[in-house]
């Protein structure tokens, strides 16, 4: 089975996606890990992300099994990363290793913005995270208190504004719902409920109630 997840920054995605690939046995990737250690080889090499060139070196050296989680989370990799992303020719190197990836099995769980329209288009289940950009931001904030450094809400809420711009509005794979993906709002939810709702859809396609 492979379960697609998209959304905009910050929306639980890669929460989602870790705790459902738990539940069902699966593989995961966060795929923004992959755009996210780009940017961050970029930026250590003195160089700024719009440096194409220097980008698509780094896509094609990067080790995908070195992927540290905890380094990549920094808000300025994040908005290097959407800048990265956009260049053809990054994600044309990233799309063979997520293909693969979705494609062993037992199958896996994919989540970033561009799983169910062009990384796994034949996923089983897809589903396309929404939540409005304060609760986002308020999220984000208390994710950075609670790792003791210091948080300013509406710089966070400015970042996660451009880069809902960035990643929706670009012409490469830009953030959008596949036709038969199943929006979910998370705004008013707490983790738990996302599960369950997430757990809930893919039931409901597994038995042929959904519309997946
Ligand atoms: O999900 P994230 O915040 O870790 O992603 C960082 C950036 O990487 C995001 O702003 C856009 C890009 N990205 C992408 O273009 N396609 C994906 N499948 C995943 C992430």
């Amino acid at each position: 089975m492979i379960i697609a997840i998209d959304g905009p920054a910050a929306s639980g995605k890669g929460t989602l996606g870790s705790r459902l690939a738990q539940h069902y046995g699966l593989r995961h990737l966060d795929t923004g890990l992959l755009y996210r250690a780009v940017a961050k080889a970029v930026l250590d090499a003195g160089k700024p992300p719009q440096d194409k060139a220097t980008a698509v070196v780094a896509a094609r050296a990067l080790d995908h099994a070195h992927l540290d989680r905890h380094v990549l989370q920094a808000d300025a990799i994040g908005t290097a990363a959407s800048i990265v992303s956009a260049f053809p020719e990054v994600r044309a190197v990233l799309v063979e290793y997520q293909r693969s990836f979705a494609a062993k099995p037992p199958g896996a769980v994919l989540d970033g913005r561009d799983i169910g329209t062009v990384i796994a288009p034949n996923a089983d289940v897809k589903i396309f995270l929404v939540a409005s950009a304060e609760e986002r931001a308020r999220r984000r904030t208390k994710d950075v208190e609670k790792r003791g450094e210091r948080a300013d809400f509406e710089r966070i809420l400015a970042d996660i504004r451009t880069r809902d711009d960035r990643d929706t509005n670009r012409p490469i794979s830009p953030l959008k719902p596949a036709p038969d993906a199943h929006l979910l709002d998370t705004t008013q939810l707490d983790i738990d409920a996302v599960i369950r709702a997430a757990i809930d859809i893919v039931e409901a396609t597994r038995t042929g109630r959904g519309r997946g």
